[in-house]
């Protein structure tokens, strides 16, 4: 029996859904139920009907799926698969900037631990963190823990937002000189980043999204009437700044159009840890269980939550 074929009796027999993140390997998202961003995952997880969630990704999503779901068994196939960014903050460091800064609000990105979002009044992902900001009840922001999807919202308010100085070393990789040179290379490609790039790099772009909004920023790049009202063809190619798993399902939801990636490897050894081989194993020995303690789960979940509101 191929290994497809046997993930999928064990997902029936185990009542289990497989949750991938759009940074996966090819072969993982085909296996998967549901492909997504790290907002598309969050939600997800409140509608399940499964008993059991295999968590394609990396620890933290697993985590929030166990805070918001605590009646699922929630298993990560790779127990190392962390996330350097969520680490990059502690619950002393949050302690700190708290006493620094007592009129403000802490907003934590969804790459945190769940300590982290438990000291957190509201949660953010890459695709609603400058709605987040601007919606919270303060005129001061502790944002925590990405520098530069930090200083991208600072941009888009008036609040004063208060920055750590976490960062994700996969995209920081990519340097404004990098983007200039494939866009030298291509031309007529528009370039869409993601919000964890640095600041030098997302001035470049023509869009910056989550990993999902890249997804739809291409789906819908084909509106020819306005192409047309300018006088010039659409452009059908794209310079992708994030993750270079996100490009295997750009191009399979868009045969006919082109994508373009740097010469460097842009590259999340973490996501890429989870394979079938352990997918499998996950679903047959039920491992490796994430369950986040109650009363850490209760007040994280209300960060959570005060998202899902606002
Ligand atoms: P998205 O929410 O855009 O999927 O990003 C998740 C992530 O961890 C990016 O590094």
């Amino acid at each position: 029996m191929d290994i497809v074929t046997k993930i999928n009796n064990l997902r029936k027999e185990r009542d289990a859904v497989i949750l991938a993140h759009n940074y996966q390997i090819a072969k993982v998202q085909d296996v998967a139920d549901f492909v997504g961003d790290s907002l598309e995952l969050a939600k997800i997880a409140k509608t399940l009907k499964e008993r059991v969630v295999v968590l394609c990704g990396v620890y933290f999503m697993a985590e929030t799926i166990s805070i918001l779901a605590p009646d699922k068994i929630v298993l990560i196939p790779d127990m190392n698969a962390g996330c350097p960014l969520a680490d990059s903050i502690t619950v002393s460091e949050i302690k700190k900037l708290k006493v620094e800064h007592p009129k403000a609000l802490v907003v934590a990105y969804v790459n945190t631990s769940a300590e982290v979002k438990a000291m957190s009044d509201y949660c953010c992902t890459s695709s609603n963190a400058v709605s987040i900001v601007e919606k919270v009840p303060s005129e001061e922001v502790i944002f925590i823990p990405d520098r530069n999807l930090g200083s991208y919202v600072q941009e888009y308010t008036q609040k004063k937002v208060y920055l750590s100085d976490g960062f994700c070393p996969t995209h920081n990789v990519i340097d404004r000189s990098d983007v200039l040179e494939i866009k030298r290379i291509h031309p007529d490609a528009k370039f869409v980043a993601h919000p964890e790039c640095k600041r030098e790099v997302l001035a470049l772009a023509d869009a910056v999204k989550s990993t999902t909004g890249i997804l739809n920023y291409v789906k819908n790049d084909n509106n020819k009437e306005f192409y047309s009202s300018v006088n010039c063809t659409p452009r059908k190619q794209f310079i992708i700044g994030t993750e270079e798993g996100l490009i295997y399902r750009l191009k399979k939801e868009n045969p006919t159009k082109e994508f373009y990636t740097f010469s460097k490897p842009i590259f999340c050894p973490n996501m890429k840890k989870i394979t079938l081989g352990k997918v499998l194993s996950s679903l047959e020995n039920m491992q490796y269980v994430v369950k986040v303690k109650e009363d850490v789960r209760e007040k994280a979940r209300l960060a959570i939550e005060r998202m899902f509101e606002i």
